[in-house]
């Protein structure tokens, strides 16, 4: 692992590359709170399963998902895990606080463009500001975060001894010419870092057609930005070009996730949200009907399976289960 970019590098991120990607110039000049962020402008399937959650067997997402790895034999190695775009930190505290398999407790690096996630992720990890007075908490002794570009990694070439995770991050990355451009060179900057033995994992919706795009706003200019979906076949070739091996599988399987829970979908959420506050989390159906019995009749909310395609977005054309793709890559030389 190399180290964190010095001054002069973390100085060329504050300034604009020429004719730079709009959705990078979003995120490099990122000022927005994570929670308004995950709660109102891009809500992630790992934020709405943050919390231990029954169809993930009492696992949070991020447990659920390191043990998927590791079940199919991706370990930490001495380097630990390299997380980019790791959003409000919810992974890494996942395995920090929770049970997850050979990565908890285990090295965790957080590299992001956002200086706001940054920021949040270090409370989180750190127990710093706010939140830490709230809730005296114990620091990871083993967290440290680095602000950079997910294409071109701070790291030698073949230096990097563990695991390089990317959780809907990828929808991030620019398209160009209608192919998904960042994130084969996110594919090729991997094959760069990793040194034999080690692993990379990203999951992200899309799947084998060209990338479409998503235009997310929470209403207002402050959260507006476009996302892509990821045409997977790009990504499998750009592997196999670097001799990466390559597994690719949909989420739902790699987090042995249970389709037949219902629960609360983020359509359910934004509509109970405009009478009562609550959590933007995918309560299970019946912890919602208990808590909102006259709301959730007057509104009729769905708490649709989580295999159903309106989870977790009722408007649109398909949902978690049939989109949700994860790529595994394995460094073999
Ligand atoms: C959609 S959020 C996902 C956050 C989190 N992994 C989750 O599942 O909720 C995308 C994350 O990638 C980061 N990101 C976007 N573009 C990036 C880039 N070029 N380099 C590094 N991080 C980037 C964002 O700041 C954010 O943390």
């Amino acid at each position: 692992m190399g180290r964190p970019p010095a001054g002069g590098k973390a100085e060329e991120l504050t300034r604009a590359a020429p004719a730079e990607d709009a959705t990078r110039a979003h995120h490099r000049t990122d000022r927005l709170a994570a929670r308004r962020r995950f709660d109102e402008v891009e809500c992630t399937v790992s934020h709405l399963l943050r919390f231990p959650h029954p169809a993930l067997r009492g696992r949070r997402y991020g447990e659920a998902l390191l043990h998927g790895l590791a079940d199919r034999g991706i370990q930490p190695g001495p380097d630990g895990v390299l997380e980019i775009g790791g959003g409000a930190g919810h992974l890494a505290e996942a395995a920090w606080r929770g049970e997850a398999g050979p990565f908890t407790g285990s090295r965790w690096t957080s590299l992001d463009l956002s200086p706001a996630l940054l920021r949040a992720q270090r409370r989180r990890l750190l127990a710093e500001g706010a939140d830490a007075a709230a809730v005296p908490r114990a620091a990871h002794s083993r967290w440290s975060g680095v602000r950079a570009d997910a294409l071109a990694l701070p790291l030698r070439s073949g230096s990097f001894r563990g695991l390089i995770l990317g959780n809907e991050m990828l929808a991030d990355l620019p398209v160009r010419d209608g192919t998904s451009a960042g994130a084969v060179q996110l594919v090729r900057e991997v094959s760069r870092v990793l040194s034999r033995g080690g692993a990379a994992a990203f999951t992200e919706f899309g799947g084998d057609f060209p990338p479409a795009a998503v235009d997310l706003t929470d209403g207002t200019r402050a959260g507006e930005h476009t996302e892509w979906s990821i045409d997977f076949r790009q990504l499998r070739a750009a592997a196999a070009e670097c001799q990466l091996e390559v597994e690719e599988l949909p989420l739902h399987e790699l987090l042995g996730a249970d389709l037949s829970v219902r629960c609360a979908s983020y359509t359910d959420l934004w509509r109970l949200r405009r009478f009562v506050s609550c959590e933007v989390f995918a309560a299970p159906a019946e912890e919602v009907r208990r808590r909102h019995p006259l709301l959730s009749r007057l509104l009729a909310l769905e708490l649709p399976p989580l295999g159903s395609p309106r989870w977790p977005d009722a408007h649109a054309a398909a949902g978690f289960a049939q989109l949700f793709r994860a790529i595994l890559l394995r460094q073999r030389r």
